[in-house]
């Protein structure tokens, strides 16, 4: 089809929702989507890395391990089990950033596909319909066997819900006809986020190299483990269910806490974004204004990178 008579399409679209723009652009391009991680020469950086190394500060145990289990299972044509990742930490930092940047580099138009589903569980099963994400989860998955699903908020879906989803994780090689080896499902959540930034501190006060501090430091990841399978933790959620049981999640990734130096570099890369040309100064004077723990040392950024472009924005005339 010519572009051109692409756009007139669109333009003649009435009222196209967000939604409904692209269910109406997929009946265009079939294959929607897949982008390849079949590097030609394996010593070539892949696009995922690049991006990863570039966009995301300050976090190098999420980038080296997303990196690896998301390309390793890319590259699979034909894996065991679906990928299952967990991310955790406390605010700000980036598990929802690094879920858009895994999207992009595997659809070609990111979270916008129709294949990411995206659900955040107070809003989308107030009433723990379970039969409906069990439908949604199927009937998507046996129309498009990579699909994506983002759980948000991980800590306050209701232990059900999370059991409905057990038989898509395990490594059944179908369930009801259709086989869930090629999804991927991430879960984001800030549970066990203060034993992160406690074992970080630690690492810092220490006087080490952060990038030096990995998932078996301090027994960083035991701790957390503990902590989510400790039920008085939390009413609700992940934690109390049978998915840690059973070792359904492959990957607990711990986003560490950002240091005021990646907060300077999250408003430097928001000048980008914004078409201004970067002024480390002002970077400067927007950081300095920001809270940041503890109290003595002042090492961390309390809400991370978030709100960095609405506090940038102050800073500027509007001329
Ligand atoms: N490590 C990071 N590197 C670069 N930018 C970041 C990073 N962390 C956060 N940001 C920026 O801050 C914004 C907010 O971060 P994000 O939504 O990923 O936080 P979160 O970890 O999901 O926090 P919460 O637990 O509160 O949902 C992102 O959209 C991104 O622009
Ligand atoms: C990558 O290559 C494998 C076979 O080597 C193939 O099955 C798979 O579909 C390819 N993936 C993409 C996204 O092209
Ligand atoms: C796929 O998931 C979406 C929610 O993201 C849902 O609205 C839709 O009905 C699902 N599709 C199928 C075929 O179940
Ligand atoms: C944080 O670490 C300190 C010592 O390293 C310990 O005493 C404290 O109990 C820890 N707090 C949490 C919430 O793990
Ligand atoms: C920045 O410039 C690009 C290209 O010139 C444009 O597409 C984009 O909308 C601009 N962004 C902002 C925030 O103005
Ligand atoms: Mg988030």
């Amino acid at each position: 089809m010519k572009s051109g008579t692409f756009l007139v399409l669109f333009f003649l679209l009435p009222v196209a929702t967000e939604a409904g723009f692209w269910d109406f652009f997929n009946v265009f391009s079939k294959d929607d989507d897949l982008l390849s991680f079949n590097s030609s020469e394996s010593n070539m950086l892949s696009d995922l890395e690049k991006d990863l190394r570039k966009s995301l500060f300050g976090q190098h145990i999420a980038v080296d391990t997303v990196l690896k289990a998301v390309s390793w299972f890319m590259k699979d044509p034909d894996p065991p089990k679906p990928l299952v990742l967990s991310f955790h930490g406390p605010t700000g930092v980036g598990k929802n950033y690094i879920s858009k940047i895994i999207a992009r580099n595997i659809y070609k138009v990111g979270l916008k596909s129709n294949h990411v589903h995206i659900f955040i569980s107070d809003y989308h099963f107030p009433h723990k319909e379970e039969l409906q994400l069990r439908q949604w989860i199927h009937g998507n998955v046996s129309n498009f066997p990579r699909s994506m699903f983002i759980f948000d908020e991980m800590d306050r879906m209701h232990p059900r819900l999370i059991d409905t989803l057990k038989p898509f994780l395990d490594n059944n090689d179908n369930v009801d006809g259709v086989s869930f080896n090629k999804a991927i499902f991430i879960f984001l959540s800030q549970t066990g986020g203060h034993i992160i930034t406690n074992v970080t501190l630690d690492f810092w006060r220490k006087g080490n190299n952060r990038e030096e501090l990995q998932l078996q430091s301090e027994e960083m990841e035991t701790q957390i483990f503990e902590y989510l399978f400790n039920d008085e933790n939390s009413m609700y959620g992940l934690w109390h269910s049978s998915l840690i049981n059973q070792h359904l999640i492959d990957h607990y990734i711990p986003f560490l806490p950002l240091e005021v130096k990646h907060v300077h570099q999250c408003v430097m890369a928001e000048m980008l974004h914004l078409n201004m040309t970067q002024d480390y100064d002002l970077a400067d004077r927007v950081v300095r204004d920001m809270p940041v723990f503890p109290e003595e040392e002042k090492v961390f950024a309390v809400k991370g990178c978030r709100c960095v472009r609405q506090k940038l924005v102050l800073y500027l005339s509007l001329d």
